[in-house]
């Protein structure tokens, strides 16, 4: 026999389909509690979804450390032989929750460590650069991909004349025209770091490094025409396809590989390696393997543990810090206060934010939802209760660097000898994409200029890719009746 259905407070109700009613033909009555639960609990349903990365879906894994990379950080997650539960979000970024998962846009590759000094999270992309080098311009490049404020439609004449205007956006948005704009599902996409993070051995040295978790299942691309058919076939296909295959163990892996440079080297590299523009060349920083994860893990419960998932770039752990660039340092304040609003400020006691091996001995108190009170005897510091106290903790670092005796100003980074916005999307386009590749990035740009783009945004487009590349410029110009 099914166990009786209950309220929330685990009390036996008198009926899943019928309201308190006076007589059988009657009026409902305020008294029906049971009715007024599940009226107001489906009212609050929903927590607000995400700004930006509302679609997703993700899993649960385990890392495990392949090579001994001891040498140039102390993080416990990257020791020999060590295994870390984790947990992956994959996303796509402008759209919102219902929208395809094959439409084209960068997929969200947000993975968190439950390591034994605290979560460790690491929330990249599928590509190893971005859109812009400030902080400041997130906000706006965001608004100019999302809808448009009267149509509600998404707006490519908003997209490209955002783009048009930030030159720097050149190399992001050639990865996005290219083949990996739309990667056939998540298991056969790369994730990187994007940003340059430091590292610090055991010893003090520091480190500058890039993660890239490049996937053992291979790179798979959908071209335009199978992204758009696959949009209408079935809109959650990334969903359903890692959703599939792990119920069948075919557990999808990634290889994670470093690039490491020098602290020192930073200065006079020849560009800025802490551009979020740039991507460090291989032949300049080879990759150096560190270990494997694999995901064998669907949730119990897609709104608990994937919905209410929190990442933040700030959980770093001891041998892992921020870098100079202004776009990670940004992001650092940006998570936890999204969360807050998002979920709650108590969202980092839900299952899957809650540290699984490290104890949690904060200051922090209550707040609504609060589960896990901790150091009840004495919630200030300095006590004599026995509280945490910083200072008795060996081996926590401040991960730091130089900064000039400087005024306070508004201005880009200084510059390196080779920066420049064009020369890596130029690379890209010329060194990594074969002919049939560029045609159909020249395709791809034409269809999405051909989709609502107009003067002067679609002339300062042509232009904008005859910077990156003559020939492809060219070619985009007469595909869109200005050659
Ligand atoms: C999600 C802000 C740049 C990767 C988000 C969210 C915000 C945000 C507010 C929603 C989080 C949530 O509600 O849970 C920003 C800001 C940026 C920035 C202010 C620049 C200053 C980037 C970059 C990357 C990135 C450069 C990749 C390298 C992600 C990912 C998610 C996300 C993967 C989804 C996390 C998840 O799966 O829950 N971002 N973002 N973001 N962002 Fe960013």
């Amino acid at each position: 026999m099914a166990k009786a259905t209950t309220t929330n407070s685990g009390i036996p109700v008198g009926s899943d389909e019928n309201s308190l009613s006076v007589g059988r033909d009657g009026p409902l009555v305020l008294h029906d509690f049971y009715l007024i639960e599940k009226m107001a609990q489906f009212n609050r349903e929903r927590v607000p979804e995400r700004v930006v990365h509302a679609k997703g879906g993700g899993a649960y894994g385990v890392f495990e450390v392949t090579q001994d990379v001891s040498r140039y950080t102390k993080a416990d997650l990257f020791q020999p032989g060590r295994k870390t539960p984790m947990l992956a979000r994959y996303s796509t970024v402008a759209g919102d929750l219902g929208t395809p998962d094959s439409w084209r846009d960068p997929r969200g590759y947000a993975l968190k460590f439950y390591t034994q000094e605290g979560n460790y999270d690491m929330v990249g992309n599928n590509t190893p650069v971005f859109f812009m080098r400030d902080p400041s311009k997130f906000q706006d490049f965001i608004r100019s991909q999302k809808r448009h404020p009267v149509t509600h439609l998404r707006d490519n004449d908003m997209q490209w004349d955002y783009w048009t205007l930030s030159p720097e956006s050149s190399h992001q948005v050639t990865w996005l025209m290219g083949d990996r704009g739309i990667p056939r599902d998540w298991r056969h996409m790369d994730g990187f770091s994007s940003h340059t993070y430091m590292w610090i051995n055991a010893a003090g040295k520091r480190f500058w490094v890039k993660y890239h978790f490049l996937t053992d299942q291979g790179n798979e691309f959908f071209t335009q025409a199978e992204g758009d058919a696959m949009a209408g076939e079935d809109p959650d296909h990334n969903i359903r396809d890692l959703y599939d295959a792990i119920k069948r163990r075919d557990f999808p892996s990634w290889t994670l590989k470093m690039q490491i440079m020098e602290f020192e080297d930073a200065a006079d590299y020849r560009f800025n390696p802490f551009d979020l523009t740039k991507v460090w060349p291989h032949a300049d920083y080879p990759l150096i393997e560190v270990g494997r994860y694999h995901l064998n893990e669907v949730p119990e419960n897609y709104h608990v543990h994937i919905e209410q998932a929190a990442f933040e770039p700030s959980n770093l752990v001891p041998g892992i810090g921020p870098s100079p660039d202004k776009m990670l340092l940004g992001r650092l304040f940006s998570y936890p206060d999204t969360h807050r609003y998002r979920i709650g400020v108590n969202y980092n006691e839900l299952p899957p934010n809650r540290p699984r091996n490290a104890e949690v001995a904060s200051y922090a108190k209550d707040g609504p939802m609060r589960q896990f009170p901790a150091n009840v005897a004495a919630p200030y510091h300095p006590n004599s209760k026995g509280g945490p106290d910083a200072a008795s903790q060996s081996g926590r670092d401040v991960s730091g660097w130089m900064v000039e005796n400087a005024d306070l100003v508004r201005e880009a980074a200084t510059l390196h000898r080779d920066d420049d916005d064009f020369v890596q999307p130029r690379a890209l386009i010329n060194d990594v994409m074969d002919d049939a590749a560029r045609g159909r990035l020249v395709d791809n740009v034409v269809g999405h200029l051909k989709n609502g783009v107009s003067d002067p945004v679609l002339e300062r487009a042509v232009q904008y890719w005859r910077n990156i590349d003559k020939t492809v410029g060219d070619r985009i110009a007469s595909g869109v009746g200005k050659g």
